[in-house]
């Protein structure tokens, strides 16, 4: 049967969001139609993540639950980054899969709908050199926040990291698209565009790089403006620093991993950073902008990580003071060097060491969310609140902020920040000629 109705379920990452958005796009341009909230679809698309274990079984513990009372199920895309790594073997995994579709290879989807409504099982994890961004629609409607990938891959090969197995090597979209890209996105509504990769600051076209890149997009009309993410420290150029000191729409916010703060560690993750060369970096972002809000990835109990390494990294933690951290659990992924060692450190090693990092992130986001209260900022609104007349948005250090208003997700409204929480701030509406 041919599917009439969609819905796409995104795991993981922003790219996965992105690429979940694209593919709503395809689907639509080929005439099928999302289906409506608690609705049951005629296909379901899993677009999912393999960083971690726990993401990765996730995917089929969903896929269980997609069969219908009456025995029957839709049609099952298993998509993204387990689909890439598991290829056709997801299909004996979970006989329910009717596609299984890579990262780089879901412009072929309505093709491979096609086929399967036919009755075959396609599966397609090719990783072509040209883009599968050619064949996918013009941009249309956004959300006051877009995203929109510049960049995919990872040549890194950090010892811990399945991405450059799921994503392929480095590549970078051409200048000229992504700029067409981000003038659609602003056309239909978009007032602040987030640049993508899974090393975005390591964009490149024709000798130029990402601060380039951004300077251009700054001259778009009714963009208010930009941010960036993922970066990685070995990739943090001058140029990129200097713009956050010149480019007014650049947010100041940078996230900006270090995974751990033991050299001994970062040496063994192959993270081709130190702990010298990265707190030489933040130094340097603070001289070009004083008010960089600093965010950061943390990964406890990889193999060989002792309690020294640990506290190191609690006191690298306090160090940069982070507005923002994540902090992760080690997990072995299969196939990368990390996961096959002696070494790996017991569970509750790990629990413990995670539970302390977490207090201390937590001690670190409070710290900084009160430093700026009392600020007057501008508020991009994104979505309604929980409570009746109330709207959250994001301030330029990328804190959500409750504040009473009835202006509609895009608005730009002038606020001051009254109160601080860990995870998030209040504000109050600034009477912009009052006094
Ligand atoms: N185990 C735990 N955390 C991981 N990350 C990447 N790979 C692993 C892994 N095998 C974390 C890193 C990265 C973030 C996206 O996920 O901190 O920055
Ligand atoms: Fe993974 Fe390291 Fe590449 Fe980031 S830089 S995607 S952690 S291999």
């Amino acid at each position: 049967m041919t599917p009439k109705t969609f819905k796409i379920k995104s795991f993981g990452c922003q790219m996965n969001v992105y690429d979940g958005e694209r593919i709503s796009e395809l689907l639509g341009e080929h005439g099928l139609a999302a289906a409506a909230d608690g609705e049951d679809a005629d296909l379901v698309v899993l677009n999912t993540c393999h960083i971690r274990e726990k993401a990765a079984e996730k995917a089929y513990s969903d896929i269980g639950r997609l069969k219908r009372e009456d025995g029957s199920k839709p049609l099952i895309a298993l998509a993204g980054c387990v689909a890439q790594a598991e290829g056709a073997e997801a299909k004996t995994r979970s006989p329910m899969i009717d596609m299984v579709v890579g990262p780089q290879a879901y412009h072929r989807l309505p093709e491979m709908i096609a086929q399967a409504s036919r009755g075959a099982r396609p599966v397609d994890t090719d990783m072509p050199a040209i883009s599968k961004f050619d064949a996918l629609p013009k941009r249309r409607a956004a959300a006051p926040s877009a995203f929109l990938t510049v960049q995919e891959g990872c040549d890194k090969f950090c010892t811990y990291c399945v991405v450059p197995y799921t994503r392929g090597a480095e590549i970078s979209r051409p200048w000229g698209d992504i700029v067409a890209e981000a003038q659609a996105l602003v056309e239909g509504g978009a007032r602040e565009i987030v640049l993508l990769g899974q090393n975005v600051n390591a964009w490149e076209h024709e000798g130029r790089g990402l601060a380039d890149l951004i300077r251009a997009i700054a001259k778009i009309d009714g963009l208010e403006r930009i941010r960036y993410t993922t970066s990685h420290p070995a990739d943090m150029n001058d140029e990129l620093i200097a713009a956050h000191g010149e480019v007014e729409k650049l947010m100041p916010y940078l996230h900006l991993p270090v995974q751990s703060g033991s050299d001994r560690i970062l040496k063994s993750m192959n993270r081709s950073h130190s702990t010298e060369s990265y707190l030489r970096t933040m130094e340097k972002m603070r001289a070009a902008r004083s008010d960089i809000a600093i965010s950061g990835d943390f990964i406890v109990g990889f193999p060989g990580e002792t309690d020294e390494d640990f506290e190191a990294t609690l006191r690298i933690l306090d160090a940069v003071r982070y507005a923002a951290a994540y902090s992760f659990k080690y997990s072995a992924r299969p196939g990368t060097p990390a996961a096959a060692r002696d070494d790996q450190v017991p569970l509750e090693v790990m629990d413990q060491r995670l539970r302390r990092l977490h207090e201390r992130i937590g001690e670190n986001q409070l710290a900084f969310n009160r430093s700026t209260v009392g600020r007057d900022i501008q508020l991009l609104i994104e979505r309604p609140g929980r409570r009746s007349g109330q709207m959250i948005g994001r301030s330029p250090w990328l804190q959500s902020v409750h504040v009473e208003t009835g202006a509609a997700p895009g608005t730009m409204l002038d606020v001051t920040l009254t109160a601080a929480g860990p995870n998030s701030m209040t504000g109050a509406l600034r009477q912009k000629d009052a006094a």
